[in-house]
C-alpha cells in the first residue's frame, strides 16, 4: 500500500514538474540511446544542441552506421570523451550488420553492446520498450539513499546490486518508463545534491534523510 502511494505521488510530481526534454517525446531506441550517451558526461543545457545536430546529420541508426568515423567525431567536437562517439559508431554498425538495424528489446541484451552499461541498457529498455527494469544513475542513487537511509558507499562494489535489488521491488509494472524518468528528474530538480528545498518535497513524511537532517550526508560517496 505504501509502495502504491509512493509511486502515485512520484508520478504526479513528475507530471507537474518535469522538463519537456526532446528525448522524452520519443520511443525511438536510437534517439534514446543517443541522449543517454550524451548525458552520461554532459549537462542537459550543453548536450541538447549536440543531440539535435547529431540527429539532423544521422536521423537513424542506418545513417550513423554508414557514416565516416571522422565525420562522427567532428560532430562530437566540444563534448569530449570521444570514446563515446567511437563506441556509438561501432555499435551502430553492429546493430545494422547483425540485427538489420533493430535494437535488442531487453536490458540484458542491450547491456552486451559496446559502450552500454547497466544504466544505459535499462534506460533504453524502459523508455523505448516499457521493460520494468530500474535505470539507476547518480540522481537515483541520491534519491534512494536519502529516502531509505542507505549508507552504502555508492562507489563500492556492492552498491549497484543493493540499490538495483531494492529498486526492482519499487518499480511498477504499469508504466515503468515514467517511473524511471520521474526518479531521474526528481533527483535532478528536487532532491538536488546540495541544500535541497525539502519544504516543497512530497516525500518528507517518509524520508529518512529529512527526518534526521542528513540530506547533506547522503549519499555516502567515498573520496577516491
Ligand atoms: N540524464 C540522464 N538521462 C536523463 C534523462 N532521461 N532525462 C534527464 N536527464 C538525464
Amino acid at each position: 500500500l505504501q509502495l502504491l502511494e509512493f509511486n502515485a505521488k512520484l508520478k504526479s510530481w513528475y507530471l507537474e514538474n518535469h522538463r519537456p526534454l526532446l528525448w522524452r517525446q520519443t520511443t525511438d531506441p536510437y534517439k534514446i540511446w543517443l541522449s543517454e550517451i550524451i548525458l552520461q558526461q554532459t549537462r542537459v543545457a550543453q548536450g541538447t544542441p549536440y543531440y539535435e545536430k547529431f540527429l539532423i546529420n544521422y536521423p537513424t541508426v542506418f545513417d550513423l552506421a554508414a557514416a565516416d568515423e571522422r565525420d562522427v567525431l567532428r560532430l562530437w567536437q566540444g563534448l569530449g570523451y570521444y570514446s563515446r562517439a567511437r563506441n556509438m559508431h561501432h555499435t551502430a554498425r553492429h546493430i545494422v550488420e547483425e540485427w538489420e538495424g533493430k535494437f535488442p528489446e531487453s536490458a540484458l541484451k542491450l547491456a552486451k553492446l559496446k559502450g552500454l552499461g547497466a544504466y544505459t541498457a535499462a534506460a533504453i529498455a524502459s523508455f523505448a520498450f516499457n521493460e520494468a527494469v530500474p535505470a539507476i544513475d547518480g540522481n537515483v542513487y541520491r534519491v534512494m539513499s536519502r529516502l531509505f537511509g542507505i549508507f552504502t558507499d555508492i562507489l563500492s562494489s556492492g552498491a549497484k546490486n543493493e540499490f538495483t535489488n531494492l529498486a526492482k521491488e519499487i518499480i511498477p509494472q504499469d508504466d515503468p518508463a515514467t517511473y524511471n524518468q520521474a526518479m531521474i528528474e526528481f533527483g535532478a530538480l528536487q532532491c538536488v545534491p546540495v541544500s535541497p528545498n525539502c519544504s516543497v518535497c512530497p516525500f518528507t513524511y517518509m524520508c529518512y534523510a529529512y527526518e534526521f537532517g542528513m540530506q547533506n550526508k547522503l549519499p555516502v560517496k567515498m573520496k577516491k
